[in-house]
């Protein structure tokens, strides 16, 4: 009797310069078995962030690409490096999960469409820092997030899902934030599932 083959698991990096909830979700996700990949690696561009205790929890590898050259950006040089780091790791797609640094020319080009970002608010609207306070500012009633393809504009890439939340009556930036993390729980891991079907079709 041929038993049905199990899938190998997609082999994720995930990127992130702060507290990691994404990161954990995801990582929940797939021990859930609601996500048929593996988090191969974690980076960091801050040694120190809360998303490199996942990586110690859970027995991950953990990296850090610290940069002091640039605020916004890794330097050639280390972007680079990471590029190495990644296919060292046998990486096949990369999600960016709170990476406060813009992508350029190395990492694009060495995974093309194969890189994913989740951002706070309903793409277009309100591309770039801090977008749940532009939402706020600007008095928005609707609100969410987004996952797309990431490209080499500000949060400009394809997009491949959003979800959104009310912005409620008395909403302060960080309870609206709070709310649209919730619905990122929810998004990231269900398009990434989404992705990782799709690179393993036949098997
Ligand atoms: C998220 O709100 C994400 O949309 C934005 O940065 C935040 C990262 O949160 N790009 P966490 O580190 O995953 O908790």
């Amino acid at each position: 009797m041929n038993l049905p083959k199990k899938k190998s698991p997609v082999r994720l990096s995930v990127l992130g310069s702060g507290k990691g909830s994404n990161c954990r979700t995801i990582l929940s996700a797939i021990c859930a078995g609601q996500l048929d990949a593996e988090i191969a690696l974690i980076v960091s561009d801050q040694p120190d962030a809360g998303i490199s205790d996942i990586a110690r929890e859970a027995s991950i590898p953990f990296l850090s690409f610290p940069e002091t050259r640039y605020r916004t950006r890794l330097s050639e040089e280390q972007e680079s490096r990471l590029v190495a780091a990644l296919y060292n790791h046998g990486i096949e797609l990369v999600v960016l999960a709170g990476y406060m640094r813009v992508i350029k020319a190395p990492l694009l080009s060495a995974f093309p469409g194969r890189i994913v970002n989740i951002h706070p608010s309903l793409l277009p609207q309100f591309p770039g820092l801090a977008a749940w306070k532009q939402a706020i500012d600007a008095g928005a009633t609707v609100s969410g997030c987004t996952v797309h393809f990431v490209d080499e504009g500000i949060d400009s890439g394809e997009i491949l899902g959003q979800e959104t939340v009310p912005v409620l009556p008395g909403d302060t930036a960080e309870s609206l934030h709070a709310r649209i993390q919730i619905a990122e729980h929810h998004l990231f891991p269900t398009i990434l599932q989404r992705l990782c079907s799709a690179l393993r079709p036949n098997e």
